[in-house]
């Protein structure tokens, strides 16, 4: 689906059909020709509801407001609506709100959501009968916009979108099919396709950098684990930034195995390294000028006769010890060696990790919203406001010196899970805590994507499966950091 942005009105450009917005159920507005036949066809304008007058050739969708996300989600269901005509043409004016930028981004954004699927495995595949769209910079409320700006804009929202895209199709690809050693295949071809650096550590190589945390978890599966170090540098670049991904292509709890009803949907345990990808993409398309690092580990948890155990100590890179109580609190174990080698290798400015953590993060914020969790309040505060800039949720969760204590172990440095059944998320963001240097203490940011990530049911413009959580809201903090940093060299 292309996207283009015109300066001739709406009713200069020829098209199949055109996309017109009812905003806050305001049927009286001057672009609502259609008012009694839309009345007649049981139309309300909710949003994301659509009607189809095929014979005045519109398609008429709800939004409840001319908020950026309403317009995004308007946007997608009026695209998906549309997949069940024969319309390759669409035409559409702008519906810019607060801030133009913004709502012009989620107008292309919604649309490339709309027309996403994840069909590979599928005999009968999806339609994307919809092959180009013209935006007209005719605006709903008459505002004017350059021309030029909205198609650098719509440039831009088509990179972030594709890039989640990317994403999510990598998460729902079955774990047979996206094993470690083909997830960090999808890491090399990117890298040969971007012009990114890419190391790519084998089981040699992740004890020769004494992991012995990620090796442990990765020991008893059939697949090879991989940790892949991908790097995007630009020319002067104003930050350096390591994210950091919990790739776990499957997650069976090992020893301490996941009753069977929880264990379906854990190939999406690989979210965060999947998410680190798709961040990767999206920055060096948009050639921003932040050198910015992708680690992720990348391992199964399986069963068998070497699987580690409860009971096993473990050692990590920086040296600490871990008792192990729970083989199923697996991932603060493999991003425990892949933040100290952030670290070590990147000394970055900030330091950011994105995991499919903790089950508690999900019951703590419900389903849609990824938990933010970390020392410094300033930087939880900007990312949280990046965030919902983008169009995704988040909610941070207060670390407190009491929850430091439940993770304290008898026999070893640290335990890997608490000792009691509250506060999971917080607890699973303390234990990589210890993984933190002093001076990053205040540099680092935990995502906890448990929820978010994946989800078996759609909602909003988001697809049943996985969502690609993480990589908008982290190119918007990237955008706003840029930003920051242009008005203190002012
Ligand atoms: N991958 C899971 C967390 C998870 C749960 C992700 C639900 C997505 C949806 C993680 O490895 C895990 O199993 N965590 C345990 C930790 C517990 C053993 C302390 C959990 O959340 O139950
Ligand atoms: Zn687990
Ligand atoms: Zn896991």
């Amino acid at each position: 689906m292309q996207i283009e942005v015109s300066q001739k009105p709406k009713s200069e450009i020829a098209a199949d059909i055109e996309i017109v917005c009812v905003v806050a159920k305001d049927f009286d507005h001057p672009w609502i020709e259609e008012r009694e036949l839309l009345e007649l066809s049981g139309f309300e304008g909710g949003q994301d509801e659509t009607s189809l007058l095929p014979e005045k050739r519109r398609l008429y969708v709800g939004s409840d407001s001319l908020h950026h996300d309403d317009i995004r989600s308007a946007f997608a269901a009026a695209i998906r609506a549309l997949r069940k005509t024969k319309a390759e043409h669409v035409k559409t004016g702008l519906y810019l709100g607060k801030c133009s930028a913004q709502n012009v981004k989620a107008m292309a954004e919604g649309m490339i959501f709309g027309d996403y699927d994840y069909d590979p495995y599928k005999s009968e595949k999806a339609k994307h009968p919809v092959k180009k769209v013209t935006i007209s910079t005719e605006d709903f409320n008459g505002k004017s916009i350059d021309p030029q700006k909205a198609a650098g804009y719509v440039e831009s929202a088509a990179i972030v979108a594709h890039a989640t895209n990317y994403t999510r199709s990598i998460v729902n690809t079955p774990p047979d099919d996206m094993t470690p050693e083909m997830l960090a295949l999808k890491a090399v071809s990117l890298a040969e396709e971007n012009g990114l650096e890419c190391i790519v550590l084998d089981e040699k190589g992740l004890e020769a950098e004494k992991m012995g945390a990620f090796l442990a978890v990765s020991r008893a599966s059939d697949h090879p684990p991989r940790l892949v170090h991908l790097a995007y540098r630009p020319e002067n670049p104003k930050y350096r930034v390591a994210l950091v991904g919990k790739g776990l292509t499957y997650d069976s709890g090992g020893l301490s195995l996941k009753p069977a009803e929880y264990m379906v949907t854990m190939k999406s345990d690989k979210a965060g390294a999947c998410a680190v990808l798709g961040i990767m993409k999206a920055v060096s398309e948009l050639k921003l000028p932040i050198e910015v690092h992708g680690i992720v580990g990348a391992t199964e948890n399986m069963i068998g006769g070497n699987a580690y155990k409860p009971d096993d100590i473990l050692t990590a890179k920086n040296g600490k010890t871990i008792e192990i109580r729970n083989t199923d609190a697996e991932g603060r174990l493999v991003l425990a060696d892949c933040l100290c080698y952030a670290q070590e290798k990147v000394a970055p400015d900030y330091l950011l990790d994105f995991a499919t953590l903790t089950g508690a993060c999900v019951v703590a914020l419900g389903e849609y919203t990824t938990g933010l969790m970390g020392h410094d309040r300033a930087l939880k505060h900007s990312f949280s406001k990046a965030a919902a800039n983008a169009g995704e949720l988040t909610g941070t969760l207060p670390f407190n010196r009491y929850l430091k204590k439940l993770i304290k172990s008898d026999v070893a440095d640290v335990c890997n899970i608490s000792s009691t059944r509250y506060g999971g998320a917080l607890t699973a963001a303390l234990f990589l805590d210890h993984f933190i240097e002093k001076e990053y203490k205040h540099k680092w940011l935990h995502l906890d994507i448990a929820g978010p990530a994946y989800v078996e049911k759609a909602w909003g413009y988001n697809p049943a499966g996985a969502s690609g959580a993480g990589v908008r809201m982290t190119v918007k903090w990237f955008e706003q950091i840029l930003k920051q940093a242009e008005k203190e060299e002012k």
